[in-house]
Formats: structure tokens, C-alpha cells, sequence
């Protein structure tokens, strides 16, 4: 197992057959895809094809490339995953039958918080970040995604190349090292009635690989943590309606968010805030707009304790 820093992403790359990498995305998909009774289709050679890559961000990556397709498919559509490998390089495809990209945009889409200029990529409510996520992740193995469509209505092909793995040897050879680990993913609720505010943070917390939520008020927050179990909520003080101290009182009193680190957005230099959102129950709290680093640290000493509470079980 080798670590790669790169940036702010940290790779954690062993020797992975790709027929693993299809199978964990595809259940994390399928939800998606069985909701939207789409027919999906799988195809992997017998034979292993072997990448040396971050298993998880392989399986971020082709989620992100799936649930895509389910999204900006009509309902009942077909999806199909195939896996190639030739000259050096291994290729997952993804196809659909589905919305299709117009040419004049099909380079645009891979640009963060782009969306083609279709009513339904805005309607379907995200962000225009999975693509420019699968792309920085592609480019981090030192591989491409490109994006391949006749145009609107006549569905779309994603695929994803990535270099063969060269050396010779057993595929994970050693199991993996236990580390402070800032690159493991954890579950992340921003409460936040500022869209740019809320988008900014998300968009951070996604490129590093972590799972986001995101609600514009309390009672809106309340209701996600029932099915997201967030690990870390991010709170600002100023919410209309419900204030954030309040939230925070009723997310620490609920089962599904009790043991998460809870940290207050508070405006600068207001002290007052401070003090109320200890009594709130907040673990920390960060001036806005809070600094990457701070963000980013705290995310580290979560990871490292829900790391540390596995190895003890
Ligand atoms: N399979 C597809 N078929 C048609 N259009 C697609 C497909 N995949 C992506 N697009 C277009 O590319 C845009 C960017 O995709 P991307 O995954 O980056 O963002 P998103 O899905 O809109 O939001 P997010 O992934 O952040 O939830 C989409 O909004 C959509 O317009
Ligand atoms: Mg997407």
C-alpha cells in the first residue's frame, strides 16, 4: 500500500482487480437505478484486469458515472457497464439511453458546478461537481473520462481509462496499513440557509471524497439525519425559523446524530455565539467563513477516532 499526496486528495493506491471496483459501485447505485426501473446490464472479462488505484475513489468515481445515468435517464431506460482492456490501458464504459449531452457542451460538463443547459440537470437539484470530481480523480491515477453522445435524446457513453497495472505480483499483498487516515470518507451534514455558503462547503468536503448532505433549515436537518446518520454537522448560528442553537440541541438529543461532532458557523467575532453554542451542545465552532485548514483538521481527528474505535472492536 502506497500513499500519494497529491494536492489535497491522498491516494491510497494498492493493486486492484477492476471486477471488485464494478460490483461495490454497483451496489451503491443500484438504489437509484432500481428506482428508476432502469435495466442494467454488467459485462467484465473472466480474466482479472489489474489497476493500481485508490479502491474507494475508483468506486466514488463510477458511482458518481452510474448514478448519472440513472438521473438523466427517463425512467425504465437501459445502463451498461462493460470492461475492456488493450494496449496498456483498461477501460470501464458506461452507456445509457438516456437525456444524451449536445456536442457544444459535452467539454463543459467536467467543469465544476457545470451543467448542461437542460432543465432537468437543474431540476434534479445537484451540483455539478460528480463529474469534475470522476475527472480529478481519473487524472490522480494518471488516467482520462471522456464523454462520447450524438446528442440530445440519443443517450450517453462515459468511459473511464485507466493504466494497467505494470508490475507483477499478488493482488493486495499486504493488508492495509492502519494510519491517521484524512483520506477516509465520512458522512457530512451542512446545515446552511446560504446556497453559496452551503455549495462552497459541499463542494470542498465532496472533492475530498466525503459524503454530504445538505439542508437549508432545521427542521429540514432533523429529518435528514434520520437517513443519513451523519459522523460531523456543520451548523450556522444565523438559520431563519429554528436558530442553530437550537438544531444543535435537538441533533445531540437524537439517536441517529448523538455521538457526531458538532461544530457551529458563527459570524466573526460575535463571543456571545460562542458561549451559546457550548451550551448548545456543539463540540467546536469555526468563524466564517471557516478556514479550509480548520475544516479540514477537524475532519482529520474524526476519521482518526472512528479508525481507532474499529481496530479496538
Ligand atoms: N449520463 C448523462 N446523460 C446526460 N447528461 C449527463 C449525464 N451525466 C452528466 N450529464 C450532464 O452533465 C452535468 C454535470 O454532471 P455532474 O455529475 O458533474 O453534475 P450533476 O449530476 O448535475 O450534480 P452532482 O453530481 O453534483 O449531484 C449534469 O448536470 C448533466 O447536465
Ligand atoms: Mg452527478
Amino acid at each position: 500500500m502506497s500513499r500519494i499526496t497529491r494536492g489535497q486528495i491522498v491516494l491510497r493506491t494498492e493493486r486492484i482487480a477492476l471486477s471488485e471496483v464494478i460490483e461495490e459501485a454497483v451496489e451503491a447505485a443500484r438504489p437509484q437505478i432500481e428506482a428508476a426501473r432502469h435495466q442494467l446490464d454488467v459485462s467484465v472479462p473472466r480474466e482479472p484486469i489489474v489497476v493500481d488505484g485508490d479502491k474507494a475513489r475508483l468506486v466514488q468515481s463510477l458511482t458518481n458515472l452510474l448514478s448519472n445515468a440513472a438521473k438523466f435517464t427517463p425512467a425504465g431506460g437501459h445502463i451498461g457497464v462493460t470492461v475492456t482492456a488493450h494496449a496498456g490501458e483498461a477501460r470501464i464504459a458506461v452507456r445509457d439511453d438516456g437525456l444524451g449531452i449536445p456536442a457544444e457542451q459535452q467539454a463543459r460538463i467536467f467543469e465544476a458546478f457545470a451543467q448542461a443547459d437542460t432543465d432537468l440537470a437543474r431540476s434534479k437539484g445537484g451540483l455539478g461537481i460528480g463529474l469534475a470530481l470522476v475527472r480529478k480523480l481519473a487524472e490522480l491515477h494518471g488516467g482520462a473520462v471522456r464523454v462520447e453522445s450524438e446528442g440530445a435524446g440519443r443517450g450517453s457513453v462515459f468511459t473511464l481509462a485507466l493504466p494497467l497495472a505494470k508490475r507483477a505480483g499478488p493482488l493486495r499483498a499486504r493488508p492495509a496499513e492502519p494510519s491517521a487516515d484524512t483520506g477516509r470518507s465520512l458522512r457530512v451534514l451542512i446545515v446552511e440557509d446560504h446556497p453559496d455558503a452551503a455549495d462552497a462547503l459541499e463542494m470542498h468536503l465532496r472533492l475530498r471524497g466525503h459524503e454530504t448532505a445538505v439542508a437549508r433549515d432545521g427542521p429540514s436537518a432533523l429529518e435528514c439525519v434520520e437517513r443519513f446518520s451523519p459522523q460531523v454537522a456543520f451548523v450556522d448560528v444565523g438559520l431563519p425559523g429554528m436558530d442553530g442553537f437550537e438544531v444543535a440541541r435537538r441533533l445531540r438529543a437524537h439517536p441517529s446524530c448523538a455521538g457526531a461532532l458538532l461544530v457551529a458557523l458563527t459570524g466573526y467575532g460575535r463571543s456571545e455565539d460562542k458561549r451559546r453554542a457550548s451550551e448548545a451542545g456543539f463540540d467546536t465552532h469555526l468563524t466564517k467563513p471557516a478556514p479550509l485548514a480548520a475544516i479540514a483538521q477537524l475532519l482529520a481527528d474524526v476519521a482518526a477516532r472512528t479508525r481507532s474505535r474499529a481496530d479496538a472492536r
